[in-house]
């Protein structure tokens, strides 16, 4: 049973990091004229409206994207670009954030015509509304599958360059250890792909065993990024941070975050914020 809804939750914090992550790896990705695949094990509706009763009840955005000022931020230009390009798309008030783009928007602002996108979405209202928000992308396929199970089936791609996007809401705790052990088959059958994986930071304990795993999975060259409101009290009663695992990632990465966080931080949560930054394995 999915009760998960990411539309809740759209533009919050979390979502910040996760896109500007997601925006350097495709970027990066883009600086070669040679395809590369796309795949989003848990892609989710793909846009939302900040404006729809679900954005509404919580207004969660309220503390991620509508804090960022795209002009404080000149390193961020192409985050906010696909922010702007999707507003206008769906024909929005140019004054005004009304949408925010989910995962597959990001993706499909960066696919060219030799790239390939494949998502995958479980939920059934969401897969019907992420299959209108990507209608006539013949390079990108949509199946209401397990997300963590395609991956295997879609590795190696026959670009032989991917990003992987890993983006589970982890309703259920056994989650955590299925994305490892899905991130080490897959890893096996295509060493060289990047792989991007997002936690929330609910309980340190069980974040620490999650990456734990990571460091001892044999796995080379990780980084680690996260960011949050506020320092862990470890009691469960919601999320205080959130973090990205990227495995392979572009080189440029770790120096581009670096510099970002910390200013990042301070202009999503103040002087409460707190931020992580560092290289779990070397490569
Ligand atoms: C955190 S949301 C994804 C957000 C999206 N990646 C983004 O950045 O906009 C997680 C989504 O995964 C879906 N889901 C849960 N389990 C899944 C599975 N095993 N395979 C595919 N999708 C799944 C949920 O319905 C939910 O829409």
């Amino acid at each position: 049973m999915l009760s998960y809804r990411h539309s809740y939750h759209a533009g919050n914090f979390a979502d910040v990091l996760k896109h500007i992550v997601l925006v350097e790896i495709l970027e990066h990705l883009c600086k070669k004229d040679a395809g590369f695949d796309y795949i989003d094990t848990h892609s989710g509706a793909g846009l939302f409206n900040l404006k729809s009763a679900h954005a509404k009840k919580l207004e969660e955005h309220s503390n991620g994207i509508a804090k960022l000022e795209a002009s404080d931020f000149p390193e961020l230009e192409r985050y906010f670009d696909v922010i702007n390009d999707i507003n206008k798309e769906a024909g929005a008030d140019r004054r005004e954030l009304s949408f925010y783009p989910g995962s597959p928007s990001f993706a499909k602002h960066y696919l060219r015509r030799q790239d390939r996108g494949w998502l995958f979405e479980l939920h059934p209202e969401d897969f019907k509304t992420l299959s209108k928000n990507t209608e006539r992308q013949r390079k990108i396929r949509v199946s209401k599958e397990d997300g963590l199970k395609g991956l295997l089936g879609l590795v190696p791609p026959a670009s032989r360059r991917a990003v992987v996007l890993v983006d589970p809401s982890y309703e259920v705790k056994t989650e955590y250890d299925q994305v490892v052990t899905a991130i080490k088959n897959a890893h096996k059958k295509f060493p060289s792909g990047t792989y991007a994986v997002w936690y929330p930071m609910i309980n340190r304990n069980k974040i620490n065993e999650f990456e734990r795993q990571f460091v001892h999975s044999g796995i080379r060259n990780i980084q680690r990024f996260e960011l949050g409101l506020s320092a862990d009290d470890n009691d469960e009663r919601g999320m205080t941070s959130s973090g990205m695992i990227v495995i392979n990632p572009p080189w440029t990465l770790h120096k581009k975050m670096s510099e970002l966080l910390p200013k990042l931080t301070k202009t999503l949560a103040g002087d409460e914020g707190v931020y992580k930054c560092d290289v779990l394995v070397d490569e």
